[in-house]
């Protein structure tokens, strides 16, 4: 199903494909989340009920958005949505929702995303969750890179795509 005309994907991922280890994030990137946080601000966060006991809070400026089967579970402050055709009542007025993650939301998302923000990790990382895409479907249109420093402990490169209609 088509659930929004302009629904966003923004993950960060290892070179081979990890983004989580034990339920949290496997790295410390503070000029990666600078970046999420600014280019989400003031939209919706789409995310897993997992993701979002793993942030343990909602992200100011932003309206979180948590998928569950369980209907007794309640956040306050967020939107509860218990399956994706809800996800698309709660986002049809933004301009452009994100979903965040985690692993299971991307797989079931990203075949009816519309653009994809990659931040590409570079390194090679243990981990248990994983975000998979095929490259030949998705156009990059804007790519930087950032070295590693005290604040980020790895390289990464900032990726923008689109989905690649001519493939599809
Ligand atoms: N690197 C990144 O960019 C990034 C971003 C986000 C998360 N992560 C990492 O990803 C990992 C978590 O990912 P995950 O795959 O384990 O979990 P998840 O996708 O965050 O959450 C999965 C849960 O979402 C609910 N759900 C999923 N699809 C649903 C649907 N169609 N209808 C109703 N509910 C649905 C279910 O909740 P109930 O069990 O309550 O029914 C399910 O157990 C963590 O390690 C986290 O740190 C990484």
């Amino acid at each position: 199903m088509d659930l929004h005309p302009n629904l966003s994907v923004i993950v960060a991922a290892s070179e081979n494909g990890v983004i989580g280890r034990n339920g949290e994030l496997p790295w410390r990137l503070s000029g990666d989340l600078r970046l999420f946080k600014k280019i989400t601000m003031g939209h919706h966060l789409v995310m897993g009920r997992k993701t979002y006991e793993s942030i343990g809070r909602l992200l100011p400026g932003r309206t979180t958005v948590i998928l569950t089967g369980n209907r007794d579970y309640q956040i306050d402050g967020a939107r509860m949505a218990h399956s994706l055709e809800e996800v698309s009542r709660i986002i049809a007025n933004d301009t452009q929702p994100f979903v965040v993650g985690g692993a299971e939301l991307y797989r079931q998302i990203l075949p009816v995303a519309k653009r994809l923000f990659l931040t590409r990790v570079h390194a090679e990382i243990f981990g248990d969750a994983f975000f998979e895409f095929d490259p030949t479907k998705w156009q990059l249109v804007s790519e930087e890179f950032f070295p590693a420093n005290t604040s980020n402990e790895f390289a990464f490169t900032w990726q923008e795509f689109e989905r690649n209609y001519q493939q599809m």
